[in-house]
């Protein structure tokens, strides 16, 4: 599958060589300065898997985009796309602000970044999904043989499956999480990992996972 990953940071670069490593896919970042140096060194060192190119460029050889911008640039990357309608959107993204007690979320309760993501991307079907745990853990989800757990929120049920198999493939353990207006409720999850690994000393190297009986 041709996967186009917004963004080449902490997150899209580690999607980016998990999905070309685990599962063979080609992935295509993109990014506002394909040739940046940083950039080129990452498409180097995932190999022939992997190319960086425009957004505009890479949302016309794919229907799967993972966006992985900072939340205070989502609007403008989505918005660089073009037309994406009918194309398959995971937002990763999770709206963090920094305020007087530390790192928080700038909006929940009445509306998430998912859903404003899939009101700038127009007839798209957008999924939350990959916000939930800290980017190390993406490459590597399994701890002493347990998987950790990732959401999956989307409110197109005909891809959803399609979209469970992508997260899968990471090695995550994949729970649909229900339609898109979840994600306020996993954007709040996302901010509790954040808020115990940086501020409460849990460091980065944990993950929630589902127990059951
Ligand atoms: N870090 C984590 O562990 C983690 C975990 C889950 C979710 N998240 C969420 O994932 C998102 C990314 O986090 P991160 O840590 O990966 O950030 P990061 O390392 O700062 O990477 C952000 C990437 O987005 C690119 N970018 C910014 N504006 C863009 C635009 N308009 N078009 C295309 N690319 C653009 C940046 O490129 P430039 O070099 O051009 O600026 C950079 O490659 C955030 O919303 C965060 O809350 C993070």
């Amino acid at each position: 599958m041709k996967i186009v990953i917004i963004g080449a940071g902490n997150v899209g670069g580690t999607l980016g060589a998990a999905w070309a490593q685990k599962a063979g896919h080609e992935i295509f970042f993109g990014v506002r300065d394909p040739a940046a140096d940083k950039t080129q060194a990452l498409v180097r060192k995932i190999g022939a898997k992997a190319r960086a190119v425009t957004p505009a460029e890479a949302a016309a050889s794919s229907d799967v985009i993972v966006l992985t911008t900072p939340w205070p640039q989502a609007e403008a990357a989505i918005r660089s796309l073009g037309n994406i309608s009918g194309k398959i959107v995971l937002d990763a993204t999770n709206p963090l602000t920094r305020g007087p007690d530390g790192i928080s979320l700038e909006i929940g309760h009445s509306i998430s970044a998912g859903e404003k993501v899939q009101g700038w991307a127009k007839g798209a079907s957008v999924f939350k999904t990959l916000n939930t745990t800290g980017f190390g853990n993406m490459a590597d989800p399994v701890f002493h043989g347990v998987k950790s757990v990732i959401f999956v929120a989307g409110d197109d049920a005909t891809n959803k499956p399609k979209v469970i198999d992508l997260v899968a493939a990471l090695g995550f353990d994949v729970v649909d999480a229900g339609p898109l207006r979840n994600a306020r409720m996993l954007e709040a999850h996302a901010m509790l990992w954040i808020d115990l690994s940086l501020a409460r000393g849990l460091g980065r190297d944990w993950a929630f996972a589902r127990v059951k009986r």
